[in-house]
């Protein structure tokens, strides 16, 4: 689904007219295709979405300000670093000359004053090699090895005017500590550095990622620096469009003049964007927008951000072994067993936002040819999520698939849509859902449902008895009839009896958390209750109550020892119990072992 809407996205951005220019003040800049646009999504567990020229290189420019910025933090600490560069949005242009007066101190450390002084930190621990350790560091945020493009470099290098005059202030009032022109040639390099669009969002993602490449496993920074990382590149990112972005996108960025945009949400994701035509603050237009339109589209403002994401899908079954409240009897377990593989149950929990909806999304089965979403456990569902959810149900839907949400009426957002009657959500209940299902796999399989009255010779745990048999245990049962709402079988009380069902339906029901009354089950006509207790000789495990006017034949435990003529049916009965609990004991097992 995500998949689907950011390529409608791109397309719908490539037919669009792009007034940006290309950068020229590095002439070099100048040369390069202005109609190349890629875009790239990195999650934090390393999945992509790419699009258009997604590999195509360019040169990392400005982009290259918060990595270099994280080199410093690490080798020198914050408390150092800040005595050489403030953490304050400038509101001005990236060329401008923000210097605090008294100190010389950059503002900040994305604008290129600020980046010098970050670059120079660096060199002055390993002059010569400084640059070799970038394209390292570097490229272990990337996940691959970065180069070198000499063309930009030699460029940039020859016209750098004015970044060579801010290199002196900044030498004047000794925040460059020792000389100019070989920290500055490395900065030149630094902003040099070709990547591709797919590779500055794996950058992205591992500053996502808490310092750690999603990709590679390798760390990048340590974790402790990237809230300083991603907390400047939110205040001062985008220069003198920070605080609009900020306010309006709500994502730690930075641009580049070579074209592109970088976003990050913390714990959740990156997108890289790639577009040269710049507005008039020397950011990409397209960059700027896209990053705008999907950070709308899927709700990703900073501040909203989810508590949980990597476990948003707490189970994942079909309807082979996921089961109704109804009990059914063997016939119909068979049945469930054979057809219910493209029946899928998915239960998520937590926090329903762009990251959670697109991590369980990934993981739908092409084989759900019904797919049922229980929300219960999840917390909240934001615009994003919604949206997400509502145009997955359409694409079930275009593609005669059917996609149902249960279990939903805490969630504000989908208890609202539900009063609209819309299909996804006639099935506030999780289990009615699921006996939908369930009698649909039934019913396309013409299993024959036990018409009422059951007879006994029809009753499931009676199964291969004799007539003779059959007439024989009548002698001995007792025929009872329980109105609407009556308590048969109190939990604790002595178990004496089973009863089977002639007409009507029961519901098992326990206590939780000392008041919460629970329907653990619901036992139709043709099934029996009771029988647990011929097993162990436990006492009653919970209540039995008629849902409808029940009509039953109880028969006393003891008369399968007492009486002589009734032995042989002892030994069906527990074979038949025996077949029923291995089935449930079975179906328990898979349903443990669904859960992710
Ligand atoms: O120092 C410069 O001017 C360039 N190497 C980088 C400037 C840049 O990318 C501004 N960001 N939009």
């Amino acid at each position: 689904m995500v998949d689907k809407i950011l390529s409608e996205l791109y397309e719908d951005f490539r037919r669009r007219d792009n007034h940006g220019k290309l950068a020229d003040y590095i002439p070099e800049l100048s040369r390069v295709n202005r109609a190349n646009f890629g875009i790239v999504l990195t999650t934090i567990d390393g999945y992509q979405y790419s699009y258009g020229d997604s590999e195509v290189e360019f040169t990392i420019q400005s982009v290259s300000k918060p990595f270099i910025y994280g080199m410093a933090l690490q080798e020198y600490g914050v408390d150092k670093v800040l005595e050489k560069i403030s953490v304050e949005p400038s509101g001005d242009a990236f060329n401008s000359i923000s210097l605090y007066p008294e100190s010389g101190r950059p503002f900040n450390p994305m604008i290129n004053a600020g980046a010098i002084t970050a670059t120079d930190m660096v060199w002055q621990l390993y002059k010569d090699e400084t640059f070799d350790r970038i394209l390292k560091n570097f490229s272990t945020y990337a996940g691959s090895p970065l180069k070198l493009d000499t063309s930009v470099y030699n460029s940039e290098s020859e016209t750098g005017h004015r970044n060579r005059a801010i290199a002196h202030l900044l030498r004047n009032f000794n925040i460059l500590r020792s000389e100019v022109d070989a920290p500055l040639d490395v900065y030149f390099k630094q902003c040099s550095i070709k990547v591709t669009c797919r590779q500055l969002s794996i950058m992205g993602a591992t500053l996502a990622s808490h310092g750690t490449n999603p990709i590679t496993g390798k760390k990048a920074l340590k974790g402790k620096y990237v809230p300083n990382v991603l907390s400047v590149m939110a205040s001062c990112g985008m220069y003198d469009y920070s605080g609009e972005w900020i306010y309006n996108v709500g994502l730690p960025a930075k641009s580049g003049v070579g074209g592109a945009v970088l976003a990050v949400l913390p714990g959740q994701l990156s997108i890289a964007v790639y577009s040269p035509p710049l507005d008039k603050k020397g950011n990409s237009v397209f960059g700027i927008d896209l990053c705008k339109t999907i950070a709308e589209q899927f709700s990703l403002h900073l501040y909203k951000t989810p508590r949980q994401i990597k476990h948003v899908l707490r189970r994942q079954l079909t309807l082979r072994t996921a089961r109704s409240k109804f009990k059914r009897d063997l016939g119909a377990e068979n049945l469930f067993d054979r057809f219910g593989g493209d029946y899928h149950v998915m239960e998520l929990q937590g926090d329903l936002c762009f990251a959670t909806c697109e991590l369980f999304m990934r993981k739908i089965s092409d084989d759900a040819q019904t797919l049922v979403l229980n929300v219960r456990r999840c917390t909240t569902i934001d615009d994003g999520a919604f949206m997400l959810i509502y145009k997955l149900h359409e694409d079930f839907r275009q593609s005669g698939r059917c996609l149902y949400i249960t279990d939903y009426t805490h969630l504000d957002l989908l208890f609202g849509w539900s009063q609209k009657q819309v299909e996804f959500l006639r099935f506030r209940e999780h289990d009615d859902a699921l006996n939908y299902l369930e009698n649909i796999i039934l019913e396309a399989n013409d299993y024959e449902v036990k018409l009422e009255p059951v007879c006994l010779m029809d009753q499931q745990l009676l199964a291969n008895l004799t007539e003779c048999e059959i007439e024989e245990l009548k002698k001995h049962l007792v025929h009872k009839t329980y109105l609407p709402g009556e308590t048969i079988i109190r939990k604790g009380s002595a178990a004496e009896h089973i009863f089977f069902i002639e007409s009507g339906r029961v519901s098992i029901h326990d206590t939780v958390d000392g008041h919460r009354d629970v329907t653990l089950a619901v036992i139709n006509s043709g099934n029996c209750f009771g029988e647990m207790a011929l097993l162990d000789k436990q006492s009653r495990s919970a209540d039995v109550k008629a849902q409808t006017t029940v009509a039953c034949f109880v028969m006393l435990y003891e008369i399968l020892d007492r009486i002589e003529t009734l032995a042989g049916i002892k030994v069906k009965i527990l074979t038949n119990l025996g077949a029923t609990l291995s089935s449930r004991l079975r179906r328990a097992n898979k349903e443990i072992a669904s859960f992710t």
